[in-house]
């Protein structure tokens, strides 16, 4: 028996999870634990969210509400997501407990005092309206590698560069829009340099064979770039005190933090369960690994290494199984944009079908290249292989049994006949050889291979023909038949667990452990009275697709309209000019084309102070005959200007959406021309 600590990254909590989340990280992790805890060994599974950060403080600032509002709105969300769909953590914590603020300030300590840091003081930019530093993602500029203008100060989104501030080519604030100064400030730096031998050696040539291709590129490459000391604190208000005397306004680095979360959820664990959380990750036998997306990959395989190597008590990750990213319906998905699938949606859109999520999230799991996921595959995986497949070979053996054995399974007269019965100890071990090698795909593939064996083997068989005249044959293939399907009852466990856990109420039998699995155990004996087996899977109309392609079809409209940036404020005017315009409400009563001008039409407007004549450019937008008798917005103390000749005398007020088309301004009733306008 092995003790592993499996780790899932803790996600921000400043929104709801999506499927991009949950199949990169968080059901892969679930498979694996709950594999190895049938497996019989030691397993932690630990998880929490992630509250610090200027990720959180960024939300706050743009809903007025304050960080904490955020972190327990969402916390609470994504807590409850997980547990709905089964992710079975053995503890799901915050990194707003004063358990992690102690351990994660401990650990600063210890680093601190046995001189770990390099202490400096460097210019970093600051925003003079707002009053604060702007680190990491309160300012945004050019990306000096690829042009992009919105990168960010820690990293450009477009090209994955991993940047520093004062690499951004026109920076500007986040927070005022301001062009930041530089100011003085003093930080704590890990020399990540100096742990580079250390990594080259611990990775390039410690896990070339066993680490995922994409995990190992990436620390190769950072590791060929240089590895630059990295601060481990920042001048911010939301945060973990630094905890030295004297240091107001200063907080660790959320990533110095995060990862310590781990930690700290595991310390929670043992104090609640009166255990000790030490050998949990300071046991050299230990298997630390952690499930995390690529953009995690450099946090968990260089600098929290890094920390834990400088701490000196910790073990080190025995492997980073980073999955790519899931795109939904070929494109990216995206918070902002609106574009993802929504886990808490999905849960009140699709309710009792959790297992058809993490079924069709597995198949499509980022394994080695990013994914897709499409509402139309989903409905096809769910209709035609859990249906189709696995939940119709579980319902023809419950109704063969019930209707010809009154729910006894019969005995098996001649084993040798049946060579279907070796692939049960086979499946098992499959399964295990992929899920050991983080191949959820496959594995899950292997179990659906026993489905379609035992569909195939009731085909050649037909025991609903020989049941009349050959009872000895017709018993032993519904034996075999109902082996196979209380084997895929156990071993669909890790992947499905709510409908193994239904399946094994329906064959009445408790989980075996996965080894007796492997070593063919028959966990089904002939005379054993099995109960009423429910349906596991319904098919999903065409309907609810396209109730949710129909959602996304909105989200993207909605993006078109409201995407396109509006114009930044003008400058700032007083009372006094403002109240020198004079606007009123007029009504057009002639209209007619400029001659020899595409762009301008000719109006004489009744004001109710007089009858004018206006010109303006909107010909391409309107027909002058759909004006006549509007009510429209008059600018009446414009000065006169001649336009092709024809003297205009004031302007007609119309808006004009960033995407460039126009409207009047009209007011809702028809009102006294004249009438103002403040
Ligand atoms: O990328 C993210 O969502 C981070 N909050 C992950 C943190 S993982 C760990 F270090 F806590
Ligand atoms: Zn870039």
């Amino acid at each position: 028996m092995s003790r592993y600590t499996i780790t899932t990254a803790l996600p921000y909590a400043n929104g709801p999870l999506h499927i991009g989340h949950l199949a990169g990280v968080y059901v892969p992790a679930d498979v694996y634990a709950r594999y190895l805890r049938r497996k019989g060994h030691d397993i932690l599974l630990i998880g929490g969210s992630d509250e610090h950060g200027i990720p959180i403080t960024i939300r706050a600032k743009k809903e007025g509400v304050t960080p904490q509002d955020i972190v327990d709105r969402y916390h609470e969300m994504m807590k409850k997501t997980f547990l709905e769909l089964g992710i079975s953590h053995d503890n799901y914590s915050r990194t707003t407990t004063s358990i992690h603020t102690r351990t994660a300030q401990e650990f600063f300590l210890k680093l601190y005092h046995d001189g770990k840091f390099t202490e400096e003081e460097t210019e970093q930019y600051y925003d003079e309206k707002a009053g604060e530093f702007l680190a990491d993602r309160y300012i945004v500029g050019t990306c000096p590698k690829c042009g992009n203008t919105n990168a960010y100060g820690d990293q450009c989104e477009k090209c994955g560069s991993t940047l520093s501030p004062d690499e951004l080519i026109d920076p500007h604030s986040m927070l005022s829009g301001e062009k930041p100064v530089l100011k003085k400030t003093k930080h704590w730096y890990l020399p990540l340099n100096e742990y580079h031998d250390f990594i080259s050696e611990w990775i390039l040539n410690g896990h070339k064979n066993d680490w995922k291709p994409n995990v190992y590129g990436q620390v190769k490459s950072w590791l060929d770039d240089g590895l630059k000391p990295r601060a481990m604190t920042r001048d911010l208000d939301w945060g973990i005190p630094v905890p030295l005397e004297g240091e107001k306004g200063k907080v660790l680095y959320v990533w110095f933090d995060a990862p310590i979360g781990y930690i700290s959820s595991t310390i929670e664990w043992a104090e609640r369960e009166g255990k000790d959380w030490k050998p949990y990750w300071q046991d050299k036998d230990t298997k630390l690994i952690h499930f995390i997306a690529k953009d995690n990959i450099v946090f968990h395989c260089i600098i929290f290494p890094a920390m834990l190597k400088a701490h000196k008590e910790y073990i080190l990750p025995e492997n980073v199984p980073a999955n790519e990213f899931l795109n939904l319906e070929n494109d990216k998905i995206s918070t902002s944009r609106n574009w993802a699938v929504w886990a808490h949606e999905y849960l009140e859109d699709f309710p009792g079908k959790q297992d058809t999520l993490r079924y069709v999230l597995l198949t499509n799991a980022p394994e080695t290249k990013d994914n897709n996921f499409t509402w139309k595959d989903f409905q096809t995986k769910n209709n035609s292989e859990l249906v189709g497949i696995f939940g119709n070979f579980i319902n023809r053996v419950s109704v063969l049994i019930n209707t010809y054995y009154k729910g006894v399974i019969p005995k098996l007269s001649n084993p040798s006949d049946y060579p279907e019965l070796e692939e049960l100890s086979k499946t098992a071990r499959e399964i295990s050889s992929y899920l050991e090698k983080y191949e959820f795909r496959n594995g899950l593939t292997a179990l659906m291979n026993l489905a379609r064996l035992g569909n195939q083997f009731l085909q050649v068989n037909e025991p609903w023909k020989t049941h009349k005249d050959n009872p000895e044959k017709t018993a032993d293939v519904l034996f075999v038949s109902a082996q196979i399907a209380a084997y895929l009852a156990e071993l669909s466990e890790p992947f499905i667990p709510f409908s193994s856990k239904k399946l094994l109420e329906g064959f009445n039998i408790s989980y075996h452990s996965w080894n007796e699995l492997e070593a063919g155990k028959e966990i089904l004996p002939g005379g054993h009275t099995i109960n009423q087996i429910p349906l596991l899977f319904e098919k999903i109309e065409d309907a609810a697709i396209d109730y949710q392609i129909k959602k996304l079809e909105d989200s993207k409209k909605e993006n078109e309209t409201t995407g396109k940036e509006a114009e930044p404020q003008k400058d700032i005017i007083s009372w006094g000019d403002f109240e020198k315009i004079d606007l009123r409400i007029g009504t057009i009563i002639e209209a007619k084309k400029v001659e020899k001008a595409d762009k301008l039409l000719e109006f004489k407007v009744d004001t109710g102070v007089d009858v004018r004549t206006i010109v303006s450019g909107i010909a391409e937008s309107f027909s002058p005959e759909e004006l006549i008798g509007k009510q429209v917005t008059v600018l009446l103390n414009l000065a006169p200007k001649k336009i092709r000749g024809i003297e205009s005398h004031g302007m007609l007020l119309l808006t004009k959406t960033p995407e460039g088309s126009y409207s009047f301004i009209t007011p809702d009733d028809k009102i006294t021309d004249g009438s103002t306008v403040n």
